[in-house]
């Protein structure tokens, strides 16, 4: 109870002391519909046709890709966001979208041939004719998953996943993963140069990368790492000299030298360890338990964001999980595991105490875990308890990949103070209450941290966070300090936990945000409300939402005037208070 009390008041005293305040406020949602086959457009709950996000602040247009579409959105009312036009691609998949001078790039993967991905450029939409037309198509390689422009639309980066399919029947076909540089000297036309990056240069230095936390997950066949290698979000420096590159499956990061276009480093991003923070690694234990467990995360980033804070140039980084899970006719893989299947041959190291707790499901039995040769030293044997995802947000630094902050169990912690219903869910069963699938996702990646965001709002740096499980976004800010972000607010677009089902909310236009996909900052002077906004895409709930980036900053306080002896001793008395509170918040 003690504790309890303290870990409230810690929370408490978390809140900033001089007054600055980010909350996150809805302002308007629109359903986009998954398919317009039959002359009318469909909706519905997951079926993600609103994965990614972009937005033009010159026409006021945002453009949302998911599935086989493309839409633009005129959101100059915000309060009444409308379609105005789209562009179907039956048999193909939109991964990404981003605008830059009049043009609209996308990514699609191309379902009838794989290998034939490509990035398909658009001009911008056109409120005349009222249509997108098509500029120009560039065959880029197996799945592209990200595309990201320079400032000036002169050059493309793409990541080229390479993700495994089925091909032939019941075999597999594991595509190289590849950094995709597409420049455009003149303008956007057909005399554009292509340079693809490989990993293959990598291929024999797995054993030296190893030990950073580098995994080649799927070795099956000898297939080498520059297969294995996935390729997954680009982010760029300031200069656009740099860009990295998210592996994520491989826990690593490669910084590719764009000027030389060359990788130049391949950067693993280590483990978390789980017996310094708490965790709830079971969904039978039925409620919120977190511990402290003898189990390395793996970080297994999805998205990450350029920044610069006093000079220092970051990453800020979703540590969502992903395991390589292959099931292919006949053909199956996975890396996934239960802890509590695994046999003592397998690790024979673990403790006694951590050994008991795989034996229950309402322990350790349920996480989880790696069992990838990248877990295992050369005698086959595994090295520690891998589970996926960090559950977290960090900040790292770009020069080394240096870990600066990690948000530990942050999340999970205070997800469960302000709305238990939502610890861990996920939207499973659209017949449920969000409540009933309350912890289902605790032996897998918890909230899944998925999309980050920065922005700058009166000179703060403010840090957003979405998880995609079952739909949450956290701010945070930086004041002077980047090893202390300030949390401020939590956002959820789940209105009813206890009432009504999914579906009833989804049918009631009143869910959004289920699986944030994509957060995009937009700052005041840009935005069609006039002040700072996110554009969220919701992946589950098919929507797109404006939502508020309200900050109270109240201007300083005055100085105080020439101190008294009684306000002296008041003074003495605050700073002895407040020492205790920081030290005892620091021991917890
Ligand atoms: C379009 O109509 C056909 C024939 O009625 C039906 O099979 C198909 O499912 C419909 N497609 C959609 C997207 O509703
Ligand atoms: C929203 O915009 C659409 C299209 O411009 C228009 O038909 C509709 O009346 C508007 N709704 C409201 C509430 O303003
Ligand atoms: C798939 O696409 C590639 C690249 O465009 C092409 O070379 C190949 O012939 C295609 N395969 C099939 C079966 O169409
Ligand atoms: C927009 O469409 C109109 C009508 O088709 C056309 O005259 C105009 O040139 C187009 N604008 C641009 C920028 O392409
Ligand atoms: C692309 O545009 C440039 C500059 O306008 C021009 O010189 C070049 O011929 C164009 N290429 C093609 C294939 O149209
Ligand atoms: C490419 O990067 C490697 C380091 O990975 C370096 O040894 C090599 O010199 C670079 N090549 C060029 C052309 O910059
Ligand atoms: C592999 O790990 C196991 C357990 O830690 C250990 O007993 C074994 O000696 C290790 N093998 C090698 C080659 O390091």
């Amino acid at each position: 109870m003690k504790l309890f009390l303290l870990s409230l008041f810690c929370v408490w005293s978390h809140l900033d002391v001089d007054g600055f305040e980010v909350k996150l406020r809805k302002q308007s949602t629109i359903y986009v519909p998954y398919s317009y086959i039959n002359g009318s457009a469909h909706y519905g709950l997951l079926t993600p046709t609103a994965e990614q996000t972009t937005y033009d602040y010159i026409d006021k247009v945002v453009y949302t890709v998911g599935g086989t579409l493309l839409h633009a959105i005129d959101v100059s009312n915000p309060d009444n966001m409308t379609i105005v036009a789209h562009v179907e691609m039956p048999g193909f998949d939109f991964t990404d979208v981003e605008v830059c001078g009049g043009h609209v790039f996308t990514a699609i993967d191309d379902k009838a041939n794989r290998t034939n991905g490509r990035v398909i450029i658009y001009s911008a939409y056109n409120a005349t004719s009222m249509s997108i037309s098509e500029v120009l198509q560039i065959p880029v390689g197996a799945v592209p998953d990200m595309i990201k422009p320079t400032q000036d639309c002169s050059q493309l980066i793409v990541a080229v996943e390479g993700e495994a399919y089925e091909n032939p029947p019941n075999q597999i076909t594991d595509p190289e993963g590849l950094v995709v540089i597409i420049n455009f000297p003149n303008t956007i036309n057909s005399s554009y140069t292509k340079t693809s990056l490989d990993f293959t240069k990598y291929n024999d230095r797995v054993t030296e990368l190893r030990p950073s936390g580098v995994r080649h997950v799927y070795q099956e066949n000898g297939n080498p790492f520059s297969n294995d290698v996935e390729p997954e979000y680009v982010a760029l420096n300031a200069d656009e000299t740099i860009a990295y590159v998210v592996l994520q499956e491989n826990n690593a990061v490669a910084t590719v030298d764009l000027v030389n276009q060359n990788i130049t480093g391949v950067h693993g991003l280590g483990f978390k360890d789980w017996s310094k923070l708490t965790l709830d690694p079971s969904d039978k234990d039925r409620g919120a338990f977190q511990h402290p467990y003898s189990v390395m995360g793996m970080y297994l980033t999805d998205s990450a964001v350029y920044f610069r804070f006093k000079g220092v140039d970051y990453l800020l980084m979703a540590n969502e999980g992903d395991a390589k899970d292959y099931k292919f006719g006949t053909y199956m893989w996975s890396e996934e595991e239960n802890a509590g299947k695994l046999s003592e041959s397998i690790l024979p190291t673990l403790d006694a105490t951590t050994r008991d707790q795989l034996t229950r499901d309402t322990l350790l039995g349920r996480l989880k875990v790696s069992v990838s040769p990248a877990g295992k030293n050369s005698s086959g044997n595994l090295e520690a308890l891998y589970a996926f995802g960090g559950r977290s947000f960090s900040i790292r630094r770009t020069d080394d990949m240096s870990l600066v902050y990690d948000s530990g169990d942050d999340l999970a912690r205070r997800l469960y103070v302000n709305n238990k219903d939502l610890f861990n869910g996920h939207l499973g069963d659209v017949t449920h209450r969000p409540f009933e699938d309350f912890d289902l996702r605790s032996r897998s990646k918890g909230v899944e941290t998925e999309a980050v965001e920065t922005g700058v709002v009166e000179g703060r740096t403010l840090l957003f966070v979405a998880n995609e499980r079952p739909g949450t976004i956290f701010v945070y800010s930086l004041d002077t300090d980047v090893m202390k972000p300030e949390f401020h607010d939590i956002y959820t677009g789940i209105p009813d936990t206890r009432t009504k089902s999914w579906q009833e909310m989804y049918d009631d236009r009143q869910l959004s945000e289920i699986d944030c996909e994509d957060i995009k900052f937009v700052a005041g002077d840009k935005s069609p409300t006039g002040k700072p906004v996110l554009f969220v895409t919701g992946s589950v709930t098919g929507t797109l939402s404006i939502i508020n980036v309200d900050v109270t900053n109240p201007p300083p306080k005055p100085a105080k005037p020439a101190s008294s002896a009684a306000s002296l001793t008041s003074e003495l008395t605050f700073a002895v208070v407040t020492a205790t509170v920081v030290y005892l918040c620091g021991r917890m």
